[in-house]
């Protein structure tokens, strides 16, 4: 390079090349000096798997009787703008559309234990790390949003912790965010997500019954939470930002609402010399599945956070154990988390 930059000044004027010269030199000396070797990454601390105690044989839930549907209690239509749901009245009126629901209505995306000790199997086995996964934030007296609660395991233990819990997921009218993948049949994928998702959402309810808790549910878009939502401390992204087109819009939408911290839960998908960089990978399943939008490092969501003013971030990893639905016994593993904690002062 440096040759062909002395050729190329031989063409040029005598004026030209005295001005040159000196940075020319300079510029010589840098490239020629031993470049310093950057620094090694920080390794991660990554606690070891915590030990999983021997417990009941989880149960199966049972299939659904030939020709019976799942409950599906959304109301036809949603309230106006979402709106009036935290009402008490509204809360009676989904939780006795609720009553009657059954397991066999249910799918269990976390593992859970019932009152009565049985215990069912879900993907998830969140049982024992909870307050890991939670970044370990105190959460007695506290007010909480959580965002995506699927389920629900996180709700029923963010309860016992003394926290007074509101899930909001998915309206019935709001459909999930898919990439736009030609290979895919997005359409029936849409359909076949919305009955998952009820589902998914008769767990919640299932287990608010087995566990006569008080949390409330609110449904909508996560983009523009109902405006009646009311305020929060703490607001709990689990696993969610992931799935989402604008992971950005949805921590706007609660950090308006929020007054002290902000968790975020997303799976490690970085090695440990980019976990602090601003780095988000797209579709990160390469288009096998039109849902995983994005690969959040822990530096993107806390640069996120403190432009949204939540400037004092933690970032703590943890392992959870994992069983994928479709392969639950060879496949079962573990996987790594990352937790950002980030609070306003
Ligand atoms: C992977 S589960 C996470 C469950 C739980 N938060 C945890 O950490 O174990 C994702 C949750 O996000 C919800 N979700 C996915 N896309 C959504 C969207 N566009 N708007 C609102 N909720 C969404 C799902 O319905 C589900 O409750």
């Amino acid at each position: 390079m440096q040759d062909r930059a002395v050729a190329a000044g031989r063409l040029l004027p005598e004026p030209i090349t005295r001005v040159l010269r000196q940075p020319a030199r300079r510029l010589a000396t840098l490239l020629q000096a031993p470049q310093p070797t950057p620094p090694p990454p920080p390794e991660l601390d990554i606690p070891p798997l915590r030990a999983i105690p021997s417990e009941p044989i989880p149960i199966d839930v049972p299939p659904l009787p030939e020709g019976r549907k799942a409950l599906t209690v959304w109301p036809d239509t949603p309230p106006p703008g979402y709106l009036g749901q935290l009402e008490p009245e509204n809360q009676k009126r989904l939780a006795e559309r609720w009553a009657g629901v059954t397991l066999e209505d249910c799918h269990f995306y976390h593992r859970s234990a019932l009152p009565d000790g049985r215990v069912i199997e879900g993907a998830w086995n969140l049982i024992g790390g909870e307050s890991a996964y939670l970044g370990g934030v105190a959460l007695g007296g506290r007010r909480v949003l959580e965002l995506g609660p699927a389920s629900g395991w996180l709700s029923v233990w963010m309860e016992q912790q003394g926290a007074s819990v509101v899930g909001f997921d998915l309206g019935w009218d709001v459909p999930p965010d898919l990439i736009p993948l030609q290979h895919f049949d997005l359409d029936t994928m849409r359909a076949e997500h919305i009955s998952f998702a009820t589902h998914v959402q008769n767990a919640w309810w299932f287990l608010q019954r087995e566990y006569g808790l008080t949390a409330q549910a609110v449904y909508g878009s996560i983009y523009d939470l109902p405006a009646d939502i009311g305020r929060y401390d703490v607001s709990v992204f689990g696993s969610i930002l992931l799935h989402l087109r604008d992971p950005f819009q949805a921590l706007h939408e609660a950090a308006k609402r929020t007054d002290e911290a902000i968790i975020v839960v997303e799976p490690l998908r970085h090695d440990p010399s980019q976990v602090d960089q601003p780095v988000l990978v797209w579709n990160i399943t390469r288009g096998a599945s039109p849902n995983g939008w994005w690969g959040l490092s822990p530096g993107v969501i806390v640069d996120m956070l403190k432009v949204l003013g939540f400037p004092n971030a933690t970032v703590t990893y943890h392992r959870q154990p994992y069983r994928p639905e479709n392969n639950p016994v060879e496949g079962a593993t573990s996987l790594v988390n990352y937790t950002v904690v980030a609070r306003r002062r």
